[in-house]
């Protein structure tokens, strides 16, 4: 279908450089532009900019259409689009004419490219508006998520020429800068920080009446704000995008111009002194009364390191940083904004605010630009924060029909599960045992750590592979391979594989008992007082996975599986589609592994993906196009919370989930993956095996203690 040209996108104005051209004619050439799709038919002499904004194609713009920026390249796709019925040639666009000429040779032009201000239509054209906009030999970052997010940032940078001042017409500098950002750039109400007023005559001068100002406009109102001032021509904008989580803080400098990660880097949050988890990090606020601010003092400083951290490695100074996105947890959240996180210990679990929070970055102490603002997603419940917010928006299953469960892990699991018909959301109290805390060999994924186990299941002999080497344990040369790091301890993926394999190989049943009965058969297993062990490693240090540690295991995967499940039953589902693991640690875990153990439900075991850093992902395509601002804010209206500590069948599904993968729900499609080993019948009621009255009244315990 052929789209007429149509209206300039909302939101932002057109600029005076724009026209708009009189209705297309059926003779006019048809334009279609990639990657978006989307096409219309322009008058011959149309500049290609002014076609792309008339479709709502984004290509950026800081001179105006003055052909000094170079932000506005393109390329021709010359070919024969026979799908579209456009045969498309160089040919059919304007060569290049004094002011193009004259970029190229003062600032250089990639090859083929093409600066669509100048450019004109002469025919039928694809045109290609690449994402990587290469200005003053700029780096292009290899992000680990290389998805293009369309671009249309809260802040956009203007460069205007100014009337020099008048005798006979006396109005002030700043108020003839306002008149020409007004016309040129088409915003109908302008206002101005304070702290430029002061320094605004100064950089008139400086730059010889130009100057580029950074304007600021969020949300859907006229009001746009100009936040920074220039003299002359600045062509570079930068944005941060962090995602501060109760271990980890990590952040994406990006160029709010190209949309490229200029650098990236992490850091651990330092609050861990204060408590491992969040719980315990709320209780030391409850026990001191300086424990709030202490936190508080603690997240900014270390945000305040990353961004020296980025910035060293981007190259970038700290007064090109104009906008800010940040998301985490609801306790991280708000510590960070400095808000006492005590009402969020205890039911109702309420939220100071739930709502997007937008402010100055200074208001938080940030040093960035002095104008520089701070957007944070919206938290869906007390318990499921703006990261979850961000991890929806970057995952989207409220953009597509399937039933799509997202899992966050860490010491709080947050679920979101739904398809664009509903979403529900909730966390679960899945405690640290996933990150290595409270196993007996458990520690951090850093290298020498164990991270993948394969046990066989006839000698019962493990093998496994450590952080920091490629090879497995019984490969030649591993032992040289790990001399520097050494073995030192199981991380989470290890854990989870190696219960996985224990209960595969018959060494634990599927209540999670390590059969001592083996230890006749193999050195590996071990009495350990009323109970055994496996050795997983024997020497210095020795590693070996308890009765105790499967207990941990088990009761973090119930509480997760029990909180899944408690979201299937409101969607009134016995199934999922696809399954996204979010989070550092779900890029480690093999999705088969977790799946035996019951962390989630059964589903294709090619329909589970790790998504890496969504939470990031999210949070930076929140600060490069402010559609998906409101698209969050409007989602996070709709999703229903579910509180788990209120949900009588919590407990139920607790308990059924301690089994692996679980005493009564089926796993057909594992199954026809993996070798299960046989299922024990199941009584009555549903419990088997040893879930006596005494095991499961400790189990429905665990549960209630997890809960509170
Ligand atoms: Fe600045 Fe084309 S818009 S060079």
């Amino acid at each position: 279908m052929v789209v007429a040209a149509a209206a300039v996108k909302p939101g932002w104005p057109a600029d005076k450089h724009v026209i708009v051209n009189p209705p297309p004619n059926i003779t006019d050439p048809l334009v279609l532009f990639m990657p978006s799709g989307k096409r219309g038919r322009f008058p011959v002499g149309t500049p290609v900019l002014d076609a792309a904004r008339q479709l709502g194609v984004y290509v950026e713009s800081v001179c105006g259409g003055r052909a000094t920026c170079g932000r506005c390249q393109i390329e021709v796709q010359e070919g024969n689009f026979a799908k579209h019925k456009i045969v498309s040639s160089n040919d059919h666009i304007s060569a290049k004419g004094a002011k193009e000429e004259r970029y190229e040779r003062v600032r250089g032009l990639p090859d083929r490219r093409r600066l669509s201000c100048s450019a004109q239509i002469l025919g039928d054209l694809v045109i290609d508006v690449p994402q990587d906009t290469v200005i003053n030999a700029q780096t292009i970052r290899k992000d680990a998520d290389t998805r293009v997010i369309a671009r249309d940032s809260a802040v956009r940078m203007c460069y205007v020429e100014i009337e020099e001042p008048d005798m006979h017409k006396p109005l002030g500098d700043l108020d003839r800068l306002k008149i020409a950002l007004m016309k040129d750039w088409g915003f109908k109400s302008l206002e101005f920080d304070f702290y430029l007023l002061p320094q605004v005559q100064g950089i008139l001068r400086k730059g010889n009446w130009t100057a580029t100002a950074a304007i600021h406009k969020d949300a859907d109102s006229d009001i746009a704000r100009v936040i920074a001032l220039w003299p002359g021509l600045k062509n570079e904008a930068y944005g941060l995008a962090c995602d501060i989580g109760s271990t980890t803080i990590a952040m994406h400098l990006v160029s709010l111009l190209s949309g490229r990660v200029a650098a990236s880097s992490g850091t651990s949050n330092p609050q861990i002194r204060f408590g491992e988890d969040l719980m315990s990090r709320v209780s030391y606020v409850m026990m001191n009364p300086d424990g709030r601010e202490g936190m508080t003092v603690a997240v900014r400083e270390a945000v305040s390191g990353l961004v020296d951290k980025v910035c060293a490695e981007g190259n970038v100074q700290r007064n090109d940083i104009l906008d800010t996105v940040f998301v985490g947890n609801p306790i991280m959240h708000h510590l960070f904004l400095g808000i006492d996180p005590t009402e969020l210990g205890g039911a109702p679990f309420a939220l100071a605010v739930s709502g997007a929070v937008r402010i100055k970055a200074s208001d938080l102490g940030l040093k960035l630009n002095q104008g520089a603002r701070l957007y944070m997603l919206p938290c869906i419940a007390g318990h499921v924060g703006a990261d979850a917010a961000a991890v929806t928006l970057s995952e989207g299953p409220h953009r597509q029909d399937e039933m799509m469960l997202i899992v966050d892990v860490g010491t709080n699991a947050e679920i979101v599960l739904g398809n664009r018909t509903r979403v529900v959301a909730a966390s679960s109290p899945t405690g640290p045992a996933f990150e290595g805390a409270e196993i007996s060999g458990g520690q951090r994924a850093a290298p020498g750590a164990i991270e993948r186990v394969r046990i066989d299941p006839n000698t019962l002999e493990p093998r496994y592979r450590v952080i920091g080497s490629e090879l497995w344990s019984d490969q030649p040369g591993f032992a040289e391979s790990v001399q520097a790091t050494g073995v030192t301890g199981i991380c989470g993926s290890g854990i989870i594989e190696v219960i996985a394999e224990m209960y595969l190989s018959g060494i634990i049943s599927e209540d999670g008992v390590v059969d001592g009965s083996l230890a006749a058969r193999s050195p590996r297993i071990v009495a350990n007082g009323r109970t055994f062990s496996y050795l997983l490693k024997d020497g210095e240090p020795k590693i070996t996975i308890t009765q105790n540690d499967v207990r941990a295991i088990q009761l973090a995967k119930a509480a997760l599986y029990a909180g899944t499940k408690l979201l299937m039953e409101k969607q009134h589902t016995d199934h999922v589609d696809r399954i996204h693991f979010a989070g550092a640690f779900g890029s480690f875990i093999d999705p088969k592994y977790a799946m035996v153990l019951g962390l989630i439900p059964d589903c294709d075991l090619d329909k589970v993906s790790a998504v890496g850093n969504a939470a990031g992902a999210g949070a930076r395509m929140a600060l490069l196009n402010r559609g998906y601002r409101r698209e969050i804010e409007e989602t996070v209206s709709r999703i229903e919370k579910i509180e788990t500590a209120l949900e009588p069948k919590f407990q139920e599904h607790f308990v059924y989930a301690m089994a692996l993968p679980n005493k009564v729900d089926p796993f057909p499609k594992l199954a026809a993956a993996v070798k299960l080993p046989p299922r024990k019948a199941t009584s009555e009621d549903g419990a088997a095996g040893d879930a006596t009255p005494r095991r499961r009244s400790r189990e429905e315990r665990a549960a209630r203690r997890g809960r509170e």
